[in-house]
């Protein structure tokens, strides 16, 4: 069935439930083996964080994050999978409802919390996946650890993702727990960096493979700021960096229905803010640290506006849940076209 028809009946019911009822949905079609014959696995190969990803188009943390549905999504073409946030203990998230759709601006605003059921859990579904993509773990603290102590956090995760993960993702850009994106900043991040990178280096020397280290910012950051953390990302030799986490800004959406909840916004709204975020980044670190754009993606055009802007791979939320899967091919073919550009 195509998402167009679909889109009205998920539309009707409340967002959370609508994406539990999707993922159950693709879930079934992909037991029932019909995913493969609806949706074509476009290869694109891109060399990135010393890994090939099939393509360049992933799909964004906050999905699926207990990789419940990894070998179902992974039938939907993208090149990687990025699941999580996940954290040591699992937690229930914020009081619902929690979940709102910004119809008239293809946007969603969410406090969803790190809702999770822990990184054991996930661990299991790992160990089962079948998927053959990349897969990022993207980690996070408990609500109820303080700000002070979320390296433990951080790196109770990172030791026990770390043999399952393509990359692992170090999450201090949620707007929804609690004083986490203090972690952005002075000493807290230089501490942080430095806690998990020592913890990594050792992991990576225990199990004598390199599992790549990626950071992942929001969108709300002055220059000087912007600035601070690449010259962390260079000290600290961490691999990649995700830009961007949802916003807490609300231009453009503040007259809307929804457009006052509180939380993070993503979708269409941040699509243009997000890509501005980037392109300081890149231009700080110029090549010496890989970049994935992600924030607002819900055109094969705007996919490509991030690798114009410097990332090497992109991830899509938002646009999925208003144009449905085939905006992944949409943005293969566009980036594939876009990379003949630049040989021609
Ligand atoms: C409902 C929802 C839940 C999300 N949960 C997470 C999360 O757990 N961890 C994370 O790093 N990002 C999370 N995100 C942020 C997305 O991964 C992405 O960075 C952001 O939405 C911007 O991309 P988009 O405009 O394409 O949605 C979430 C986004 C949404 C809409």
């Amino acid at each position: 069935m195509s998402y167009s028809l679909l889109r009205p009946f998920l539309f009707s019911m409340d967002p959370e439930k609508a994406h539990e009822f999707t993922l159950e949905l693709l879930e079934k079609a992909h037991k029932a083996k019909l995913l493969g014959f609806v949706y074509a696995q476009q290869s694109l190969p891109v060399e990135c964080m010393g890994m090939v990803f099939n393509n360049p188009v992933g799909l964004a943390a906050g999905l699926d994050k207990n990789a419940d549905y990894i070998d179902a999504l992974g039938e939907l073409g993208f090149g990687f999978i990025e699941v999580g946030t996940v954290t040591p203990k699992p937690q229930e998230g914020n009081q619902k409802p929690r979940m709102f759709r910004l119809k008239e601006a293809n946007a969603i605003i969410n406090r969803m919390g790190f809702n999770n059921k822990g990184v054991d859990h996930l661990i299991r579904n790992m160990r089962k996946c079948k998927y053959k993509g990349n897969i990022g773990i993207n980690i996070g603290k408990n609500a109820i650890t303080p700000v002070e102590h979320a390296a433990a956090d951080y790196i109770y995760c990172l030791e026990r993702v770390y043999p399952y993960a393509s990359y692992i993702t170090v999450n201090i850009s949620s707007p929804n727990t609690k004083n986490l994106r203090d972690l952005q900043s002075g000493d807290a991040l230089r501490k942080l960096l430095f806690e998990i990178k020592s913890r990594h280096l050792q992991l990576a020397v225990d199990y004598g493979f390199y599992v790549p280290l990626v950071l992942k910012v929001a969108p709300d950051l002055e220059p000087e700021q912007i600035e601070f953390i690449c010259q962390q990302l260079l000290d600290f030799d961490i691999d990649g960096l995700i830009t961007t986490n949802t916003t807490i800004s609300r231009i453009g959406v503040e007259d809307l229905p929804n457009g006052n909840e509180a939380g993070g916004l993503s979708g269409r709204p941040v699509s243009h803010m997000s890509t501005m975020v980037l392109e300081q980044f890149t231009d700080i670190l110029e090549d010496k640290v890989a970049v994935i754009g992600v924030g607002g993606i819900d055109s094969g055009d705007k996919a490509v506006k991030k690798l114009q802007a410097g990332a090497s791979l992109v991830q899509l939320y938002s646009g999925l849940i208003y144009k449905g899967p085939s905006l992944v091919q949409e943005s293969i073919q566009a980036i594939g076209g876009y990379y003949d550009t630049l040989e021609s």
